[in-house]
């Protein structure tokens, strides 16, 4: 249902009037439209002891021209960032760089924000979209491997049933995985249906990253799965800067807290930009409770 009213045009443009306002329904799990409110949100989180990652929203571009102007203003994120003093760190999406258009336009895209990105010492995170994507993503991810890019990593999600391949190719290559669970309808010839097998898939990836990963990132606010994280790590006697935490901005802040009350790494991933409302439907589908909250906020926000 939310991936058909994400399509919704009037939905669409209702949210863009009421979401982002200051007290905006949206604004619990968006920065801001502007990469000055992403980086204020960053000093806020840093200051609480977390690490960041800024992820600049887009899509699903379907034009040369709009991929590239979206590699450029990445480009001038990095600037802005390092001139910002936040931590160097970003997350992008390859539709967003031209995937849907052909793989080489969105291999130069990404090449273009990866050069500023190595010489600046910026870690990057190629998220991972719908299964349609999941082969390509992977063979450009592959592909700036091997022209020597290693401040690039990938996330790979536990609900496809392929992902135990992936994460043990990705350790052989010695690649760092944000191991997610996957936020996308997908149909059952590609991916687990019950969130049980999700779950149990989520936790033998964990243990495959923990045993033989570098650096790897569960990310997750599953309150069981990260407790299993650290009985795991802590029987293996990994340490705790062998691997991070990772979740999304605005949810489930008290875990996120009291993972960095206990010494655990801990970094947020902080959507900004004005293309947000795909993102937000995602997090709405999640759980079905975020439809109250949005409803009380516009209700709020109406009365107010
Ligand atoms: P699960 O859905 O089982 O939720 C566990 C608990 O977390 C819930 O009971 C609830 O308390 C809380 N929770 C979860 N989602 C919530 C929400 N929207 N609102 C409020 N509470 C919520 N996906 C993807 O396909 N590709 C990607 O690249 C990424 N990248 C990414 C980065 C980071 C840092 C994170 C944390 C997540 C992603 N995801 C992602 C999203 C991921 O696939 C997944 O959809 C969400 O994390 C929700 O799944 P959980 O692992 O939290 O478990």
């Amino acid at each position: 249902m939310f991936s058909l009213l994400a399509r919704s045009v009037t939905l669409k443009r209702l949210a863009s009037q009421y979401g982002m306002t200051p007290n905006g329904f949206a604004r619990r799990f968006i920065a801001g439209e502007t990469v000055t409110e992403a980086i204020a949100a960053a000093r806020t989180l840093q200051g609480r002891g977390m690490r960041v990652a800024l992820d600049y929203l887009g899509e699903s571009v379907n034009t040369t021209k709009a991929a590239t102007a979206a590699a450029r203003e990445y480009v001038q994120l990095i600037e802005t960032i390092v001139d910002s003093g936040i931590e160097r760190n970003l997350s992008l999406k390859l539709t967003q760089l031209g995937l849907t258009i052909d793989k080489a336009t969105c291999v130069d895209n990404l090449r273009r924000i990866m050069e500023p990105a190595a010489r600046h010492d910026f870690f990057v995170r190629i998220d991972m979209e719908s299964s349609e994507f999941t082969q390509l993503t992977l063979e450009v991810f592959e592909t700036l491997w091997k022209l020597d890019f290693r401040n690039v990593g990938i996330a790979l999600q536990s609900s496809l049933h392929r992902t135990e391949q992936d994460v043990r190719r990705m350790n052989e290559l010695g690649a760092r995985v944000r191991l997610v669970k996957g936020a996308y309808k997908e149909p059952k010839s590609v991916a687990f249906q019950q969130k049980a097998d999700v779950d149990a898939a989520y936790m033998r990836q964990m243990r495959l990253l923990l045993d033989h990963g570098v650096y790897p990132a569960i990310a997750t606010h599953d309150a069981h799965i990260i407790t299993e994280t650290r009985n795991y790590a802590g029987e293996r006697q990994l340490g705790k800067d062998h691997f991070e935490f990772q979740m999304l901005y605005g949810i489930r802040r008290d875990l996120q807290t009291s993972l960095v009350a206990d010494g655990y790494r801990m970094r947020v991933y902080i959507p900004f930009g004005r293309e947000w409302f795909q993102y937000f439907m995602r997090r709405l589908g999640e759980r079905p409770a975020n439809v109250g909250f949005v409803l009380r906020a516009m209700l709020g926000e109406k009365s107010g």
